[in-house]
């Protein structure tokens, strides 16, 4: 049996480490050998504070994959979707590395942030790094509750983590995430009902709104799986910010890379009759990436070879 890695399926937390990597030397044997010893230092980092409720997540991106793993290339691993339409764009910035380490303790966040610099320093530059936070009972800094409708349950595993369909990388899960910058002294000169007619729902209690229209981010954005009406990713980001710059982390995990594409493309283009996601007036992507994270059985294996 495939073991997914922890972060994928994982529920909230209160703090998130998000970091970004490009690898700068050729030693793919020894990258291979140092992700399986990332996914130790998750582990041991869950033993030994429990309480904390760690979770981690290594992905590789499309451009490092066939170095790192070669023979091997996840079927709907592809790079991130480059969209603009009008204003809106969905910009990219490919990365041979995504690291997603969470936890109820700001210090031990930290802490494994430092032990997986410590392991990679020598064969990666870090792209970036953001520091997520839940929000309130969890919301968006938009102020309304946020991934409310995650799938729950078994219904996660569905969702996110590639099935036995897949021999080769069942276990694992699509991921892509894009860091928002919210306008929010703009989203907030808009009345209550003028922000609700902008998300779909109302801002109290995520029920739909009466006033929820076509361009709606709801709307846009749903793209429910035909079987059975469950949305067809996990959304694992979090707010992040200081006093000068504030947004959301966004990140998706799926067992397969369409529903994302779907979803964006959707927002950003509209349904043909000028219906774009009017949410994207108050909040831009910066950057963008896709990355496959293989099951920890997969990483481990590997990293014998
Ligand atoms: C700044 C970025 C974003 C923010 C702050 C945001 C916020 C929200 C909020 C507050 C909701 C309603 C509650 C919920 O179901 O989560 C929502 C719904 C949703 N969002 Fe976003 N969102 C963002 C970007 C995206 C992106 C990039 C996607 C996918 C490409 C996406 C997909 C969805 C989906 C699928 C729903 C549920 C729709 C439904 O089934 O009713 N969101 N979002």
């Amino acid at each position: 049996m495939t073991q997914p890695q922890k972060g994928i399926c994982a529920e909230p937390n209160l703090h998130a480490q998000y970091l970004l990597f490009n690898v700068v030397d050729d030693d793919s044997e020894a990258v291979r050998a140092k992700i399986a010893r990332v996914v130790d230092v998750f582990e041991h980092f869950e033993n030994e504070h429990y309480e904390a409720m760690v979770t981690g997540i290594v992905a590789i991106g499309p451009g490092y994959w066939t170095d790192l793993y070669p023979g091997l290339i996840p079927p709907e691993l592809a790079p991130f979707p480059d969209m603009q339409c009008e204003d809106r764009s969905a910009p990219t910035m490919p990365c041979d590395l995504f690291i997603q380490i969470r936890a109820d303790r700001l210090d031990i966040c930290h802490a494994i942030g430092i032990e997986v610099m410590n392991l990679l320093r020598l064969h990666v530059e870090l792209v970036e790094q953001v520091r997520g936070f839940r929000y309130l009972d969890g919301r968006d800094l938009n102020g309304f509750i946020y991934a409310p409708e995650n799938p729950r349950g078994m219904r996660r595993r569905e969702t996110a983590i590639v099935g036995e369909y897949d021999p080769d990388f069942c276990g694992g899960s699509y991921i892509h995430i894009q860091r928002y910058r919210h306008d929010l002294r703009r989203w907030f000169s808009l009345s209550p009902r003028q922000q609700e007619q902008v998300m779909g729902v109302t801002q109290e209690h995520n029920l739909e709104s009466a006033e929820r229209s076509a361009s709606s981010h709801c709307e846009r954005a749903t793209a429910l799986s035909p079987d059975d009406g469950m949305p067809g990713l996990i959304k694992q980001g979090m707010p992040y910010g200081d006093m000068r710059t504030q947004g959301m982390f966004f990140v998706s995990c799926a067992a397969s890379a369409q529903p994302f594409r779907t979803m964006l493309h959707s927002q950003i283009y509209g349904n043909g009759d000028g219906d774009y996601d009017r949410w994207l007036d108050y909040s831009s992507a910066e950057s963008g990436a896709s990355f496959f994270a293989p099951s920890i059985t997969f990483i481990r294996q590997q990293a014998m070879y």
